[in-house]
């Protein structure tokens, strides 16, 4: 597992951090970020350094780095689109050149504005898929994700 030690991660909307558990446990130093206190107290681990903030704030108070791997799981579809628009360049910018930015979340009409926004990138994957969902009632959401990779200068 040498290709994740010492990666850089930003997991953005950790929840109960089961990503970043998966990736720290590999050898990644992991940045996970989520609103809820709870969601954060449910899990430790050496080099998850957890931020209880929204993502708004963390974009403009903690962020001092880039990352190798930012992922961004489940989340922008609970943010206005307002706000997706004003922190989708941020997340952007915080990719180190040549890492790697995985996004998933329901599909809405702020993905032609991400598919804009990430035109440079290189696109391993893209796709959308129907998930299922039990609560409050059994429902299905259209999931939309990207998996990218940050152009290095010169590319
Ligand atoms: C559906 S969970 C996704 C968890 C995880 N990323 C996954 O895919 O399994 C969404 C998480 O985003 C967090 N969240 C929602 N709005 C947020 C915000 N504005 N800033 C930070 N976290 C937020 C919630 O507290 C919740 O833990």
């Amino acid at each position: 597992m040498a290709h994740y030690h010492n990666l850089n991660v930003l997991d953005v909307g950790c929840a109960k951090g089961a990503n970043s558990l998966f990736l720290v446990r590999k050898g990644a130093k992991v940045d996970a970020v989520d609103i809820d206190a709870d969601a954060l107290s449910d899990f430790q681990y050496n080099n998850i350094f957890k931020y209880n903030t929204d993502i708004i704030s963390f974009f403009n108070k903690h962020i001092r780095k880039r990352y190798d791997v930012i992922i961004a799981l489940n989340i922008l579809q609970f943010l206005p689109i307002k706000e997706i628009k004003r922190i989708l360049p941020k997340i952007l910018t915080s990719c180190s050149p040549g890492g790697m930015l995985i996004i998933e979340m329901f599909n809405s009409p702020v993905v032609d504005f991400i598919n804009r926004q990430i035109e440079g990138f290189k696109v391993l994957d893209y796709g959308r898929y129907l998930k299922k969902d039990q609560k409050p009632n059994p429902h299905t959401h259209q999931m939309v994700f990207w998996v990218l990779i940050k152009p290095k200068k010169g590319e």
